[in-house]
């Protein structure tokens, strides 16, 4: 506004030039109003969601072949947590595993990742051998705008050795019992939606 007034009363040229800066101002100002972030491109976020389950899967096997699923336990918690932290100090972004059928009761779905998980349950009996269990979307909620991306998580032969059948699993199923008396991760089959990877990214 107090540059639109400046411009007024200035000489011909000099007005050209001004206005062609006004217009520039108003445009920029009008941006910085309404301030808002792009949804980061798929590539990116798939990337990060590689590099989690990657390394996760690389650690654990890493670790259970030196010190057995016992000396292991720890690796899916711990090891989860630090790198879905190392990618949020990174971004910005939040980064956490779901699941409906918990061990950490904190890996509980929001209403929005509890119908993703229901869709890829879906794909997965329609399409058994489907590898696209990946989901990415702009979305409302609460009246703010989030990008939110969903990988789904498959149980493989090594998953079984802690989330398989209880009667085969011996004394590591014991140590489960006694750390997460409400588990719930258990008794899968190789193929199974064991979970997924939820990315959340806050837009404006
Ligand atoms: C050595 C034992 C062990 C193995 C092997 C293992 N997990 Fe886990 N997993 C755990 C434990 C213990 C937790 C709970 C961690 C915590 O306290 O947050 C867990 C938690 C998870 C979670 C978070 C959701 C929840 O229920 O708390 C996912 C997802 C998961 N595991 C997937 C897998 C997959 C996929 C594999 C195979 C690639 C696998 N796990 C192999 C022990 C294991």
């Amino acid at each position: 506004m107090t540059i639109s007034l400046w411009c007024n009363g200035r000489r011909k040229l000099t007005v050209v030039m001004l206005l062609t800066v006004c217009a520039y101002s108003t445009i920029t100002s009008a941006d910085s109003d309404t301030v808002s972030v792009e949804a980061p491109d798929i590539a990116e976020v798939k990337a990060s969601a590689k590099h989690y389950v990657g390394s996760l899967k690389a650690l654990l096997q890493k670790k259970m072949s030196a010190d057995g699923p016992i000396g292991a336990l720890d690796v899916c918690g711990v090891e989860g947590a630090r790198i879905g932290g190392e990618i949020t100090r990174n971004t910005g972004w939040s980064v956490r595993r779901i699941t409906n059928r918990a061990r950490n009761p904190l890996a509980m779905p929001d209403e929005y990742e509890s119908k993703m998980l229901d869709q890829f349950n879906a794909k997965i009996a329609e399409q058994p051998d489907t590898t696209s269990l990946v989901k990415y979307e702009v979305v409302e909620e609460n009246g703010a705008t989030y990008a939110r991306f969903m990988k789904g998580i498959r149980v493989e032969p090594v998953c079984l050795t802690c989330h398989g059948d209880k009667a085969t699993m011996g004394e590591v199923g014991d140590k489960i019992d006694s750390l997460y008396p409400h588990d719930k991760a258990r008794d899968y089959k190789i193929g199974d939606l064991r979970g997924a990877l939820s990315i959340k990214i806050k837009l404006e």
